[in-house]
């Protein structure tokens, strides 16, 4: 356990994951001070942190990490020791619609942040600047293989494109300045408080609604799922064992085709709402496919575990079990994130 105080600053910590992240810190390091840093696009919620919100080592701050200005004042001013980068436009399909507003956030917002960072820290002695980045800057793979850390980037989507580029950003900084930087790559989360955009979630929410559940192209793609706490797990143990200038690669060995995984989704939640296992795969519907649709992907997340140390904690089975039990629960936080501004959206992406 590490007894040093610091102040860190999470970005994107109203997200998914960020919520994840910063309630594991928050609660495990009390001499700790955290700093969420998130603009609350549609994306972030306070609602996801609840629990945490009225501790006296957590801030919340509203803010544009694109906002050079105000980045470089909240550096100043707050002089952070470490810095945990999670923020970024995140989901596939929108980065297709949109790709600007993910060169903006994921590229733009990243070199903020290290120029505000390198800039601020008189040394790097005892800094660090994390950035959190995806699988899906590798590629896509075949039938076989697995991403390491040294797979070439082969991003395809402009999301991928983004990440990727901000993560050669992050590693010239490095490179260039001696910035002290570690970067993981992480395959698909699943999990509680993720938006239901995403295939998990919405297809939970479609199913406890009766509504088609939209199968992009013959479902045959193949997705390495984690739950999204042992992604906040392995992120501290980086944060405060990884070697710096070092990438690490986060993943579960959990490979399911999305036609496999849907099938599970849909029996498992007819469990948990007292219908007859397999009536909601009736709801199935196959729908044109996304554009450049990556075939496979799939971690190999040996080096973090021989050298930091860390295991998924659950099975795949547990955690969608307990995942699903939580999106069927928790009526109220669905309706207020599905409503207001991206109400409209949802909508028009999803309605039958
Ligand atoms: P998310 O979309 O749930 O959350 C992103 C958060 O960033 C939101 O709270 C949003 O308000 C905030 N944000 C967006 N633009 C911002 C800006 N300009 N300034 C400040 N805050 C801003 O995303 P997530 O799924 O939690 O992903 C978090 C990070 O992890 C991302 O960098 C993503 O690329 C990476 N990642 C995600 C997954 C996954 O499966 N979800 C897997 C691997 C890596
Ligand atoms: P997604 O959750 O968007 O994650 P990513 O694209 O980053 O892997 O999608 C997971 C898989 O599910 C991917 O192969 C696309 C597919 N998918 C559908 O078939 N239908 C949907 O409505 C969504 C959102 C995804």
């Amino acid at each position: 356990m590490d007894h040093k105080q610091r102040k860190i600053l999470i970005t994107g910590g109203a997200g998914f994951i960020g919520s994840h992240l910063v309630r594991l810190m928050v609660n495990k390091y009390p001499h700790y001070h955290i700093y969420n840093l998130d603009k609350l696009t549609y994306a972030g919620n306070l609602e996801n942190l609840t629990d945490v919100e009225s501790l006296p080592n957590y801030t919340f701050i509203k803010g544009d990490i694109t906002d050079t200005a105000f980045i470089t004042e909240l550096f100043a001013s707050h002089q952070f020791d470490g810095v945990i980068h999670l923020a970024a436009e995140s989901h596939v399909d929108r980065s297709i619609a949109n790709p600007t507003a993910f060169v903006e956030t994921n590229v733009l917002g990243t070199v903020v942040l290290l120029n505000a960072a390198k800039n601020c820290w008189k040394s790097f002695d005892d800094k660090l600047f994390y950035h959190v980045s995806t699988d899906e800057v590798y590629g896509s793979l075949g039938e076989t293989g697995f991403f390491v850390e040294d797979t070439p980037y082969d991003p395809r989507s402009p999301y991928s494109a983004a990440k990727a580029s901000s993560d050669h950003f992050v590693r010239a900084y490095h490179h260039t300045y001696g910035f002290p930087m570690v970067i993981s790559n992480c395959s698909n989360n699943y999990g509680a408080y993720q938006f239901p955009e995403k295939l998990i979630p919405l297809f939970i929410n479609n199913i406890k609604n009766e509504k088609p559940l939209p199968v992009y192209g013959d479902g045959k793609y193949t997705r390495d799922w984690l739950w999204v706490v042992d992604h906040a797990r392995a992120i501290d143990m980086v944060y405060h064992n990884g070697k710096h200038g070092e990438t690490y690669n986060v993943g579960g060995k959990n490979e399911w085709k999305n036609m496999d995984l849907i099938h599970l989704l849909c029996d498992v939640a007819d469990e948990e709402l007292g219908r007859e296992v397999g009536s909601s795969r009736s709801l199935i519907t196959f729908v044109k496919d996304r554009p450049g649709h990556d075939r496979r992907y799939a971690i190999d997340a040996t080096k973090l575990e021989t050298e930091i140390g860390w295991k998924a904690s659950i099975t795949f089975k547990e955690g969608l079990r307990d995942t699903i039990k939580w999106y069927l629960s928790n009526e109220e936080w669905l309706t207020n994130v599905t409503s207001g501004a991206y109400k409209e959206y949802y909508q028009n992406q999803y309605q039958s």
